[in-house]
Formats: C-alpha cells, sequence, structure tokens
C-alpha cells in the first residue's frame, strides 16, 4: 500500500479512481470528495502555491495525484488575454500554476508526482498524436484551455523530472460524480430528443475511465518519468462515437445528424479544438497496459449498467 495525496478528488476522472484504489488516501481541495471511502481531507486554497508547497512537506504522501483543473473549454475562453498569452487568470492558476507548485514540491521532498493533462494541447492539425509530439508553440492555435494546460507540462517538467505527466482524451465510462462524461452526455441528449448535430470530420481517441484508474495503479508501482497517453487503440469521430452509443442503448442511429467541424470551426468567435487529433499510446503498451477501444468500452459501459 501507498499513501496517495489527491487533488480534484471530485472530478469526473479522479472520482472513479477514489472509488476503486485500495491505497489510503488523504483528498486536498475545496470540497471534500463525496460518496467515497476517503475520510483524511485537507481544505486548501489551490490557487495559492505557498500552501500547497507547505501541505505537500507536511503529508506523509509518497505519491501526488492531481486531477484539479479548470476543464470548461468555452469558459475557460474568456479568459485569454487580448495580448500576447500572460500567466494570469483563474484558469491559468489552477492549469499551469498549481502542476508547477506541485512539481516544486514534489521535488523539493522527493516525492512522485501524477499530473494529468490533455489531447487539447495539440492543435489538432496533424494528429494522432505521439507522446514525443510536442504541445502547439502556438497559442492562437489551440483553446486557452490547451494553452494553460501546455505551459502546465512544460512547468511540472522542468521543476521535477521525475514527474509523470498522463495525456487523455474524451474521457468516458464513470458513473460516479456529478459531471456527466462523454458518452452519458450522448446517451441523455439522445433520451431527451436533444441531440446536437455530431462532427464527422473531427477525429479523437476516447479515453476509457477504467483504464486511467488502472493505469495510475500501474504508475504508483513503475514511478516512469515523462509523458504518457491512455486514450482508444483506435481513433473515430464524434458522430460514429455517438451511433456506438445509441446503438448500445438500443436506440435508432438514423435519428442523429452528422455535422462539420470545419464549418464549426470558421464561425466567429469559435473556441479552437483540435479537428486531426487523438493520442497514440506506445508507452502504455510498453507498461503492460491493455487499453480499450472505444467500441468496447460503450458496450462495457452499458453491461455495468452505467448508461442505464
Ligand atoms: N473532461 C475532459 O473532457 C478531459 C479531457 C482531457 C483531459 N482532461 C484532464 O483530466 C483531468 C481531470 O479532468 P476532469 O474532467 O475529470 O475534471 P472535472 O470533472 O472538471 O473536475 C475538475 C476538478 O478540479 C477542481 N477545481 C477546479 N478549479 C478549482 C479551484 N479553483 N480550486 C479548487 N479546485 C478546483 C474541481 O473541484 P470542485 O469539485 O471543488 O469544483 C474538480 O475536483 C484534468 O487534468 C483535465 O484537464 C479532461
Amino acid at each position: 500500500m501507498t499513501r496517495l495525496l489527491v487533488f480534484g478528488g471530485n472530478s469526473l476522472v479522479g472520482s472513479h479512481f477514489l472509488r476503486t484504489t485500495r491505497h489510503p488516501i488523504t483528498a486536498a481541495g475545496r470540497t471534500r470528495p463525496d460518496g467515497t471511502s476517503v475520510t483524511d481531507f485537507a481544505e486548501i486554497d489551490l490557487e495559492d502555491p505557498s500552501a500547497i508547497r507547505t501541505l505537500v512537506a507536511r503529508s506523509d504522501a509518497e505519491v501526488l495525484v492531481n486531477f484539479t483543473a479548470a476543464t470548461k473549454v468555452d469558459l475557460v475562453e474568456k479568459e485569454r488575454p487580448s495580448g500576447p498569452p500572460s500567466p494570469e487568470g483563474p484558469a491559468y492558476r489552477i492549469n499551469a500554476a498549481l502542476p508547477e507548485a506541485l512539481a516544486q514540491a514534489t521535488r523539493a521532498a522527493k516525492r512522485y508526482l501524477i499530473s494529468f493533462s490533455t489531447s487539447f494541447v495539440f492543435d489538432g492539425l496533424r494528429g494522432p498524436y505521439s507522446e514525443a509530439s510536442r504541445p502547439s508553440r502556438f497559442s492562437d492555435r489551440v483553446s486557452w484551455y490547451g494553452w494553460t494546460k501546455g505551459v502546465g507540462e512544460r512547468l511540472v517538467r522542468t521543476a521535477d523530472p521525475t514527474a509523470v505527466i498522463v495525456r487523455i482524451a474524451y474521457p468516458y465510462g464513470s458513473p460516479y460524480g456529478e459531471k456527466p462524461d462523454f458518452a452519458r452526455r450522448i446517451a441523455d441528449a439522445f433520451r431527451d430528443g436533444t441531440s446536437p448535430p455530431y462532427f464527422d470530420d473531427q477525429q479523437i481517441t476516447p479515453t476509457w475511465i477504467p483504464d486511467i484508474s488502472r493505469a495510475i495503479e500501474r504508475l504508483i508501482d513503475l514511478r516512469p518519468t515523462g509523458v504518457l497517453h491512455i486514450a482508444s487503440p483506435n481513433a473515430t469521430s464524434p458522430f460514429e462515437f455517438a451511433r456506438g452509443v445509441v446503438t448500445e442503448i438500443g436506440g435508432d442511429p438514423s435519428a442523429l445528424r452528422a455535422g462539420s467541424m470545419a464549418e464549426f470551426l470558421r464561425r466567429e468567435g469559435a473556441t479552437p479544438r483540435p479537428r486531426r487529433g487523438g493520442l497514440l499510446c506506445t508507452k502504455a503498451r510498453v507498461a503492460g497496459l491493455k487499453l480499450t477501444t472505444w467500441k468496447d468500452g460503450i458496450h462495457e459501459y452499458l453491461q455495468s449498467g452505467g448508461l442505464a
């Protein structure tokens, strides 16, 4: 057993891990993770780097896992500075400054940091991207969310080269937490008769959330450094994925409409998102992790009662 200090335990991804791991956990953040067996909670202002450093220095946790992020892509886009990118705003503080403070603290205290990131660090012109691919160097080609996460990655790597950065994409497959995942949003909208058009000209590799929880267990054992991708081994489009979800729940996929991301991105004020995106997961295979294809994932999600 390894003692863990977990940030963002209420998140979509973190809430699954907290319910499946057997390691003893101290959760930290502004909200106590509910519905879990975690009893040890440190209330802390995550926008205060010195409070983070003090907490980590005093903690006896060997491994830190950070799920915290400002993830509402269109909302975060409103924080984009009008001039050149600058280190300011709540999203920057959570997506870049917090991971840096954690990495400085783990480096100083000789702990292992698992830090989460996203396929949105890439501009999506030439995906899928390998672990060796570099995040976009041009802030105007990615969302402000993707930019701040990319800065966070760079700051973590500089502050603590022993840390691992785990990139994921369009996570789905957790019945826990308040935020519906990618597959559940599709199923809910279909049942409500409010399905939007789904892009058929976008390439994505959705991540099965139970794969993430399994990967974290492996990372705690192996402690690799650098970047690791966890995603479906085969790519799809949101339209094809939505058709798969609707078929699984017994609906008629021909009721779904296709949309064009190319057209969407040309609209005035559209938030940039990767069109030809996706993640290649070379290191996961090397680490002995078997990743779930998106088709198997939605099938398993239904079988486990998660899409009911
Ligand atoms: N969801 C996606 O589509 C997606 C895709 C790719 C990568 N990722 C990455 O995966 C990781 C987990 O994402 P997620 O979607 O599971 O996250 P999420 O459900 O949006 O949850 C975000 C977490 O961050 C915490 N948080 C945000 N701002 C905070 C602040 N100012 N102070 C304290 N806590 C704050 C929230 O705490 P409260 O509970 O207190 O609000 C919550 O626990 C992130 O690194 C994200 O970038 C997500």
